[in-house]
């Protein structure tokens, strides 16, 4: 059924081409011939290797090809069904690991290089959300410095009623209303486990979240002791995600004591990074009742926030009233929830810029670390543009910082009086 699935895919490939398919025949040959020489290390010939890798590679590279051919494919092949587009995707990945394996040396760049805890590793993530269930970190941590997977509560949950994504193919936004669906804490612990098999070299950050039910927050902190004891063999550290806008209980862990509690109880299980992730904000009130769990959670042995998640918005998708926006329109929300954390909290703690930096350009990644971001992730420039973008936002980002006077991003970063993290 998946081989079938997967051939129906390069017929979709084809069919959406058919129109252009000299094109096709020409930008396969390119791959095969032309740029052999950069991707290819075992240099089998053409008939030898699989055409589903061919095309996955160059989706993973190409911007154009992915958003010409691959996703107008994927979404006529599954009906447009986000969901299964981006778990179809995830299994390639996994399938595949030695395609993101080929790909690592254009997805580095030594002089935008950061060190954290010990590592030296390019400073872009895959924001939290995009592999719920870590079952493809090992090719994720070919093209990304910072991992993270989650957010993983204990059991395994459905999430809310579908449909609960969509997209604005205009404003290149996706609003969704997903409640947190998860496979639960033990198949993300085998998941885990194989991928520190491998020792790749990116720093893996688990999200993670204890929810709060009828019989109160202690449920939470239980669940939370779980996960951090269970997860901390296989992380470099852990992100607190009491931020997400679908599930209805969660505004419950946003509280300066509970903050405070919860960064406790993951410090006793464990070591290394440990972030709070934020929601954005409109107004002064919430401002300020960010600030204040944030504080909780740094007096509780935090030492780093991930800024921001999601917008709720009254958006309603199927039966859902509420949903939470990601992409471009985050961006200004961003920037200002960087600049007020390092106001408040200093340039010590270490901070992850999420919220619309999707662009091929770099400006978006420039102003994220101009505002005082140890490091950038993103997950709705991946959708719409392919991980292509990734390595344009990185030589976009080097030209930037070269045209003021810095050859490293780390230069640029002593020079805001970050330290190395
Ligand atoms: C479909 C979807 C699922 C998400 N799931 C999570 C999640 O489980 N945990 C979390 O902390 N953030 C989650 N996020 C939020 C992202 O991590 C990120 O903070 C947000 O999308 C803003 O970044 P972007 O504009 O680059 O997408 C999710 C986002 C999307 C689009």
């Amino acid at each position: 059924m998946r081989a079938e699935k997967d051939y129906n895919f390069i017929d979709a490939v084809v069919e959406t081409l058919r129109p252009r398919a000299r094109r096709l025949v020409d930008s396969v040959r390119e791959i095969d011939y032309r740029k052999a020489n950069d991707f290819i290390y075992d240099a089998e010939p053409l008939r030898r290797i699989d055409p589903r890798r061919i095309i996955l590679r160059k989706a993973m590279v190409d911007t154009e090809f992915f958003k010409e051919i691959v996703r107008p494919a994927l979404y006529w092949l599954y009906n447009g069904d986000f969901e299964i587009i981006h778990d179809v995707s995830l299994d390639y990945l996994k399938k595949f690991p030695f395609v993101a394996e080929e790909l690592a040396p254009l997805f580095d760049s030594p002089n935008l290089h950061i060190r954290v805890d010990g590592k030296s590793v390019m400073p872009f993530g895959n924001a939290e959300g995009f592999d719920k269930n870590a079952v493809a970190i090992r090719s994720l941590s070919n093209l990304f410095g910072i991992v993270m997977f989650g957010t993983v509560p204990v059991n395994q949950r459905k999430g809310n009623s579908k449909p609960r994504i969509e997209t604005d193919e205009i404003q290149k936004t996706i609003y969704n209303a997903l409640g947190f669906p998860t496979e639960g804490l033990d198949r993300v612990v085998r998941n885990a486990r194989q991928y520190k098999r491998h020792e790749a070299n990116a720093v893996l950050l688990g999200s993670i979240c204890g929810i709060p039910d009828e019989k109160g927050i202690e449920t939470a902190y239980r669940e939370l002791e779980k996960l951090a004891t269970e997860l901390a063999p296989y992380v470099d550290g852990f992100i607190w995600n009491p931020a997400s806008p679908n599930t209805y209980s969660l505004p419950l862990l946003r509280k300066y004591d509970v903050a405070k509690r919860s960064a406790e109880i993951i410090s006793k299980n464990s070591k290394g990074k440990l972030l709070v992730k934020i929601p954005p904000y409109e107004n002064d009130v919430c401002r300020q009742e960010t600030l204040s769990f944030v504080k909780g959670f740094l007096d509780g042995g935090g030492n780093g926030v991930v800024a921001v998640n999601t917008l709720k918005t009254s958006y309603q998708i199927g039966e859902n009233k509420f949903s939470g926006l990601s992409g471009s329109n985050l961006g200004r929300f961003r920037q200002k929830a960087i600049k007020d954390i390092r106001e408040e909290f200093g340039k010590d703690i270490f901070l992850i810029a999420e919220g619309g930096i999707i662009e091929e350009s770099g400006e978006q990644a420039f102003n994220a670390f101009g505002a005082g971001a140890n490091a950038i992730a993103g997950y709705t420039g991946m959708v719409f543009n392919g991980f292509g973008v990734i390595p344009q936002m990185a030589r976009g980002l080097e030209r930037m910082l070269n045209k003021k006077g810095y050859k490293t991003l780390t230069e640029f970063q002593e020079s805001i009086g970050l330290k190395a993290a």
